[in-house]
């Protein structure tokens, strides 16, 4: 589907972002392998996370859901159940990494794991090598694509040293080490803790100490979780698509309400206010946490900013937005350059290519480098067409690429963006002006 977005348009008014995408899918899985019901609110609906819901009905939890409440009642630790047919995780990578964590200690069963076009071509073999040192049983295409089986066995503990950031990684091999006496995650530097402190919740053992830029996560071995209701935040990686046309479309005002604001989650925030840009974060004082999960109203007015480096230690806390850096770079002033960002080839599409491309053809002078993109600001963009490449960052960037440009922008597979953030296009229209 095409679909045409601005010119000239400005956002005035209050919204809710959807539910957090992270925090849904972990809230899903960790309840399928609690012992007791979980009841989860503001789970969010869209096309990856209710593939979770799907993958974990298919191993054997029994999920009750009514638009946004869910009932799961999970399996308990060792006991999901082997699905006769493929598990479909569909645009899901965040599902494809953090399901093997569980499965792979589930003894005597066998579970294959497949997805859609793009995530046969994401790796798996960063999720595959550690399980294997951990004693798993995995077969992947060609040794690190879906489709692949893991035949369920006993693990035991490791200290694995994640060679670049990944909170999909280090999830997986969290949840798998509930399974051992201790296993350890080291990381080059922290990304978002959204898995261990709802595992902390839930009665795990779960520790952290700072080890040079990088964080050690440290679990204990556990029989039981038990996770108590959970209210999933508004998702600070859509939220920031709004905040981010909120700055470049002049005129504009917006309040965007209950987002999470975990720091691990903030990276955008503080790139956007480096650059000048008025973004107020208004913690609440009470009742402000949600899933042990901070939140809060951002208030953004539109306004002038300037260009910024963003550097290795900063990718991870804002890895989901850095295209949206590279669009706010077009209209800074100076020259915008991202670095030590290659994890953004794997995504859901290659996001440095598309993102250096679907700019270029909007009028930006933008290059890409291997880990990265350098982009000179220009004041503004002229607009085009930008292909979303099955892409749903890519789709909304190209939209609200669309509002603050001369011409706008016809966007070029729009229905991508329901894989996060279903009625994207009406929360637009609901506040342009
Ligand atoms: C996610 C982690 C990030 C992010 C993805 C969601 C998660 O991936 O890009 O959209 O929920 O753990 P990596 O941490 O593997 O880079």
């Amino acid at each position: 589907m095409n679909q045409r977005f601005g010119p000239g348009l400005r956002l005035r008014g209050s919204l809710v972002p959807p539910a957090d995408k992270s925090i849904s899918h972990r809230a899903a899985i960790i309840g399928a392998m609690a012992s007791e019901p979980v009841q989860i609110s503001n789970y969010l609906q869209a096309q990856d996370t209710l593939s979770t819901l799907r993958a974990v009905q298919a191993v054997g939890a029994i999920v009750e859901h009514r638009e946004g409440e869910v009932m799961i009642r999970g399996c308990g630790m060792r006991n999901a159940q082997a699905p006769l047919d493929p598990i479909d995780v569909g645009n899901a990578g965040t599902l494809m990494r953090l399901l093997p964590g569980w499965l792979a200690f589930q003894q005597g069963a066998d579970f294959t794991l497949d997805g859609d076009e793009s995530i046969r071509r994401r790796p798996v073999d960063r999720i595959v090598e550690p399980l294997i040192a951990m004693g798993a049983r995995i077969t992947a295409r060609d040794g690190r694509y879906a489709p692949f089986t893991i035949h369920g066995t006993a693990l035991n503990g490791i200290d694995y040293e994640l060679p670049v950031a990944s909170a999909q990684v280090k999830s997986c091999v969290l949840l798998a080490g509930m399974a051992t006496r201790r296993t350890s995650v080291l990381e080059p530097v922290p990304s978002r803790d959204h898995t261990e402190r709802m595992l902390l919740g839930a009665g795990a053992t779960v520790s952290r100490e700072a080890v040079g830029t990088g964080a050690r996560t440290t679990i204990g071995s556990a029989d039981e979780l038990e996770l108590e209701a959970v209210t999933v935040p508004a998702d600070m990686s859509s939220a920031a698509f709004m905040i981010a046309a909120g700055i470049i479309t002049g005129g504009s005002r917006l309040v965007l309400e209950g987002v999470g604001v975990n720091w691990t989650r903030t990276g955008f925030i503080r790139i956007a206010q480096r650059m000048g840009a008025v973004v107020v974060c208004d913690l609440e004082p009470v009742g402000s946490f949600a899933a042990g999960e901070p939140t809060c109203d951002l208030d953004v007015t539109a306004g002038p900013i300037e260009a910024t480096t963003v550097e290795a230690d900063e990718v991870p806390l804002a890895i989901d937005e850095l295209p949206l850096v590279a669009l706010l770079g077009c209209f800074a002033e100076g020259e915008t350059v991202v670095r030590g960002a290659q994890e953004l080839r794997v995504k859901e599409s290659d996001r440095i290519a598309t993102v250096v491309e679907g700019l270029l053809g909007l009028g930006a002078d933008i290059e890409a480098f291997e880990d990265g993109f350098a982009v000179r600001g220009t004041g503004g963009l002229r607009g085009g067409r930008l292909e979303a490449h099955g892409d749903h960052r890519l789709a909304m960037l190209g939209a609200v690429a669309g509002l603050a440009s001369e011409e706008g922008v016809e966007v070029v597979g729009m229905e991508a963006a329901e894989v996060s953030y279903p009625g994207f296009a009406d929360d637009i229209a609901g506040l342009a002006s």
